[in-house]
């Protein structure tokens, strides 16, 4: 039988094979069997040398179309394969399934309370600063009036790095900061993480605070009491009741802490004839620190002598435990998506 004969006799061989190769894996079989280095068109290929040269051009011709066509034919072979794959992975699968929704990730409830406090500044015209968690002695202390060795340092339990680096024990350097850098008047809020060296039932030593400070002429007590009166009742609801008690910070004077009714019992100390937790029965709860910017601070910034202004001080956790009735603190750190996701 001469070569080319026995070249265009693959073809119909071939055929006959992949009608019966049922998988791509003996489909590839075939494929090296018929087109592979050692298969069977590069042996017939192998025998011509031995033609006289004359004959040779024709029984290449007639291998290249060869090999054409077997390609095609695997190619058309494959598709068909693939497809019944494709058809077979399917036909497992219960396309009317309900779909899986992606897992959706939520603010955590710190920095809704954060941003919704934030906002409500925003709209009384203050503007939202920022600065370091380090921070040094004398713009967490000495500006804010309390001097080295003074005793009013013990009302914060500190982490010190160096004798005069420390990581800030409230947003109130913010206000230092702030003054040194703007020429009043000035009105921001500052939110931030402060830390200390407390931890336990209801202290942990990372928490966030919000600073306030409004600097301009002719501040009195009377604004400081409308702007938070607003604020408490942005957030808790327009029937909030707010009452100041005289207190003592050293950087204001004069100073207050500010309640505000109780929004779990509405202030009237009991709930469904319990006693109320939240406040203790006692209708109120202490929500924010705040008084009068001290002429000692003024003075550590370069103020001139005619400005005043007032200044508060207060801690989102505990906002965020008041609005949403949260009743542990560590709910906030321990990252639990159960009680994260309700926030969603
Ligand atoms: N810095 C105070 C604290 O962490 C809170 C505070 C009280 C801030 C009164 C103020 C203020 O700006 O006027 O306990």
């Amino acid at each position: 039988m001469d070569l080319i004969t026995t070249l265009e006799g693959l073809v119909p061989e071939l055929e006959k094979g992949l009608d019966q190769a049922s998988s791509l894996e003996e489909l590839e079989n075939l494929r090296v069997d018929f087109l592979g280095r050692k298969g069977r068109l590069a042996q017939v290929m192998g025998r011509l040398p031995q033609l006289p040269p004359q004959e040779r051009p024709a029984v290449g011709q007639a291998a290249n179309s060869v090999k054409e066509r077997c390609n095609a034919l695997f190619e058309a072979r494959k598709h068909v394969l693939e497809a019944g794959r494709e058809a077979a992975a399917l036909a497992r699968f219960d396309a009317s399934l309900p779909g899986r929704a992606p897992w959706q990730g939520s603010l955590h409830p710190t920095t809704l309370i954060t941003e919704e406090i934030c906002d409500i500044f925003k709209r009384l015209g203050f503007d939202v600063a920022s600065g370091p968690e380090v921070e040094i002695d004398h713009y967490n202390f000495e500006a804010l009036n309390m001097p080295p060795e003074h005793p009013a340092r013990d009302m914060q339990d500190t982490l010190y790095i160096t004798d005069t680096v420390l990581m800030r024990t409230h947003t109130s350097p913010v206000q230092v900061r702030t003054m040194l850098a703007r020429r009043p008047p000035v009105a921001v809020v500052v939110p931030g993480k402060v830390y200390r060296r407390d931890s336990d039932l209801t202290h942990t030593p990372m928490f966030h605070q919000i600073e306030g400070l409004l600097v301009d002429q002719d501040v009195s007590m009377a604004h400081l009491r409308g702007t938070l009166t607003a604020f408490v009742r942005a957030v808790f609801g327009g029937d909030t009741q707010v009452r100041f008690r005289p207190s003592f910070f050293p950087f204001t004077e004069p100073s207050a802490e500010v309640d505000i009714s109780c929004c779990i019992c509405g202030g009237k100390g009991h709930v469904n004839g319990e006693p109320c937790r939240v406040c203790k029965t006692t209708g109120w709860v202490e929500i924010l620190g705040c008084g009068m910017v001290d002429p000692a601070v003024f003075a550590a910034v370069g103020y001139p002598e005619d400005v005043s202004g007032f200044a508060f001080g207060l801690g989102v956790e505990r906002v965020a435990m008041l609005k949403y009735g949260i009743g542990d603190l560590r709910m906030f750190f321990e990252n639990d998506v159960r009680f994260l996701g309700q926030f969603a």
